[in-house]
């Protein structure tokens, strides 16, 4: 039977859900940063959100969120999640973000959020250029991605193996420069780059020219 991503991820969800997060001390930066771009009149796209654990910490800054994830499961935690904190600017939908489309008329998101997910998605190339699209002029997309890539070892040669067997996603080999790299050639302005050390998640602040 062929493997499907959103099938591991609806089998982790509740297990995603009771792991603490690995590195609060970056966590919590990366929120602060992001919440510095954020006003309370933005509309804000987060795909892949996952238990929706960061779109509900920005709701209050901000006036909308979709928060969109391709796992039934996921999303079922992340509408409790809402319900529980009674969040109601926050629209959580199962879709992958490569089927998730602006209604007609819609002039675009003023930021969009891709936290653990760009080294995930099957196309970079097409995954930016959508982002792009979905912001309006000046908006910016923050993202934060695992970068596999610069890393030796065991992880290195043991994950795209098993991500072509299918008993993992598969997972692109990232470094930052790709990362910068891409985006530039998307059409962004890099606005800022931070990582705790080398081999952690690298931090972008993108912005579409205005
Ligand atoms: C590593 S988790 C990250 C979740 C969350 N962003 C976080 O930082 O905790 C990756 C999430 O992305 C979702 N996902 C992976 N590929 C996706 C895609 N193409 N479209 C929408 N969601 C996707 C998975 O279902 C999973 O919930």
């Amino acid at each position: 039977m062929a493997f499907h991503p959103t099938r591991f991820w609806n089998f982790m969800a509740r297990r995603y859900a009771r792991s603490p997060v690995k590195d609060n001390e970056s966590y919590q930066y990366k929120l602060g940063m992001t919440a510095n771009y954020l006003t309370p009149q933005d509309r804000l796209l987060e795909f892949g959100c996952g238990t929706g654990t960061t779109a509900l910490i920005h709701a209050p800054r901000v006036s909308h969120i979709d928060a969109i994830d391709f796992s039934s499961e996921m999303i079922a935690i992340a509408r409790e999640k809402a319900e529980a904190q009674a969040v109601s600017n926050v629209r959580f939908e199962i879709s992958s973000f490569e089927d998730w489309r602006l209604s007609e008329g819609d002039a675009g998101y003023d930021a969009i959020l891709g936290l653990s997910i760009l080294h995930l998605v099957t196309d970079l190339d097409a995954t930016l250029a959508r982002v792009y699209q979905q912001l309006k002029p000046g908006g910016l997309f923050m993202s934060s991605t695992v970068c596999i890539g610069e890393v030796g070892g065991l992880i290195r040669y043991a994950l795209p193996p098993l991500g072509a067997i299918g008993v993992l996603p598969k997972i692109l080999l990232l470094t930052p420069d790709m990362l910068t790299d891409g985006l530039r050639a998307h059409g962004f302005d890099i606005e800022h780059v931070w990582r705790p050390e080398e081999g952690a998640s690298v931090f972008i602040v993108a912005r579409r020219p205005a």
